[in-house]
């Protein structure tokens, strides 16, 4: 419908997504963490990929390192702005799952629409939503980045948890104990979750 794009003819691909997963041996999927700053979204997302990728899988992860700084370097954290942020990314996914891939995203991404959003732009099953569960206290005594300390003294604005909402996902596939378990034990828990439902085998 976009007048910008009425010339637009769509090429069929000829070498497909089916084709892909099946040379590469497992189904693509999006597994999408999110969470507070601090929760370990991408601390889980490296490690499940380094796990991944070593029982042969072609993966890619999606995190701020890789997107802010480049694909959406233009975009802060007002609420517009991370919609804006999130909807560049649920796309780069969606292209990433047709190239047969992956895709680990590691985004607080804390608007539930956003993340709905994103589940509807491609098949059912394709969405996997984890939600790496930390509570504010937890992620604010580990401080990190000592972003939390500088959004309490006000030099950061808009910081999410303490000025700025995160919605907590209501049906994810997975919930996630980043803040109190181990690393290794969340790893687990996602792969047996992609084993349980037949994304590895
Ligand atoms: S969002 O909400 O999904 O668009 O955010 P995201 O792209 O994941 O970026 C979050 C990381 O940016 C740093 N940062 C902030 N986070 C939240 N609020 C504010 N105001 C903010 N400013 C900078 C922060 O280090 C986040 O990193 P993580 O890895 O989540 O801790």
């Amino acid at each position: 419908g976009n007048e910008r794009n009425e010339n637009i003819v769509w090429h069929e691909a000829t070498v497909t997504r089916a084709r892909r997963e099946q040379a590469n041996g497992h189904r693509s999927v999006i597994l999408w963490f999110t969470g507070l700053s601090g929760a370990g979204k991408s601390t889980l997302a490296h490690a499940l990929e380094e796990r991944l990728f070593q029982m042969g899988m072609r993966t890619f992860v999606f995190d701020g390192d890789n997107v802010r700084h480049g694909l959406c370097a233009d975009l802060g954290f007002s609420a517009e702005d991370r919609v804006e942020n999130i909807r560049r990314i649920g796309e780069m996914a969606k292209l990433i799952i047709e190239a047969g891939v992956i895709a680990l995203t590691a985004f607080i991404s804390p608007f539930r629409s956003d993340r709905e959003r994103v589940r509807g732009l491609v098949r059912e099953g394709d969405f996997i939503e984890i939600y790496c569960r930390a509570s504010l206290d937890a992620c604010e005594a580990r401080d990190v980045k000592g972003l939390y300390a500088k959004a309490r003294a006000g030099e950061i604005t808009d910081f999410t948890g303490i000025s700025s909402p995160y919605e907590e996902p209501e049906s994810p596939e997975l919930v996630v104990d980043t803040g109190s378990r181990p690393l290794d034990e969340c790893v687990e828990q996602v792969i047996a979750y992609l084993t349980d439902h037949h994304f590895i085998g």
